[in-house]
C-alpha cells in the first residue's frame, strides 16, 4: 500500500481509522449529489473501507484518504481503479484505469482535489505503469469535468461507464 505526498497532503490508503472522516465527507448530500444520489450511511462507509483494504491487496491500487498536513483532518478522498460498463459489481480488470476524486465541501475551491490527482496520476503512470488515464463524471458535474480540463485531460466525449452515459476525459501522459 502506497502513501502519497503532496505540497499540502498526505494521500494514505484507506484505514479502519478512517471512517468516521470519510462518512463525515460522505454523508453530506451535495457531495453526493452526482455519485450515490444520496447520502452515504455509517454502515455504507464501514463497508465501502472493508472492500478498499481488499482491492489494496489484490490489486495494488484502490482510494485514498486525502489528509491536510496541517490540519490532520480527512478533506477528501480519491481512487485509482479500473472502470467497469455495468452500473453494479466490481471494477472490471479489463478496462481502463480511472482517477477519481471528492472533496469535504468546505474544502472546495483551494485546488486540492487537481493537487491530489496529479500524485494519483503520477503513481498511475510511474509505479502502475498505465498506459492511458480516464476520468469520468455525471454530464451536470462541471465542476469534476473542471478538475480534468485543468489536469489538461482529453475530451473523450459521452461515453458508457457504470450503467451510465459519462462525460469522458482520457489522457496518456503524467499531469
Ligand atoms: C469535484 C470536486 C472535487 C471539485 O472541487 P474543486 O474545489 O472545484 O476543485 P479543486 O480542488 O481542484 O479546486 C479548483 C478551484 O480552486 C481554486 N483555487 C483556489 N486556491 C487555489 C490554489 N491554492 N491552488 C489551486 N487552485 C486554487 C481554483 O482556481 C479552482 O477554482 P475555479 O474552478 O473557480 O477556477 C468537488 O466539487 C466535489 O467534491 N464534488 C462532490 C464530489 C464529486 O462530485 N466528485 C467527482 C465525482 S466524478
Amino acid at each position: 500500500m502506497t502513501t502519497l505526498t503532496t505540497e499540502r497532503l498526505s494521500l494514505v490508503p484507506f484505514t479502519d481509522d478512517h471512517v468516521d472522516g470519510l462518512n463525515a465527507m460522505n454523508s453530506d448530500p451535495e457531495v453526493m449529489r452526482y455519485l450515490l444520489g444520496r447520502p452515504e450511511t455509517r454502515d455504507e462507509t464501514v463497508v465501502f473501507v472493508e472492500r478498499v483494504k481488499l482491492r489494496w491487496i489484490e490489486c495494488g491500487y484502490s482510494w485514498w484518504s486525502f489528509i491536510e498536513k496541517e490540519s490532520g483532518q480527512i478533506v477528501g478522498a480519491g481512487a485509482l481503479q479500473n472502470l467497469r460498463r455495468e452500473a453494479t459489481g466490481s471494477p472490471d480488470p479489463s478496462c481502463p484505469l480511472e482517477i477519481g476524486w471528492r472533496l469535504r465541501r468546505d474544502c472546495w475551491n483551494r485546488g486540492l482535489a487537481t493537487e491530489a490527482a496529479r500524485a494519483i496520476a503520477a503513481f498511475a503512470f510511474n509505479t502502475v505503469h498505465a498506459d492511458e488515464l480516464y476520468a469520468v463524471c455525471h454530464p451536470d458535474n462541471f465542476a469534476s469535468a473542471n478538475v480534468m480540463k485543468r489536469l489538461g485531460m482529453q475530451y473523450g466525449g459521452l461515453q458508457t461507464w457504470y450503467g451510465k452515459n459519462l462525460t469522458t476525459y482520457q489522457t496518456t501522459t503524467v499531469l
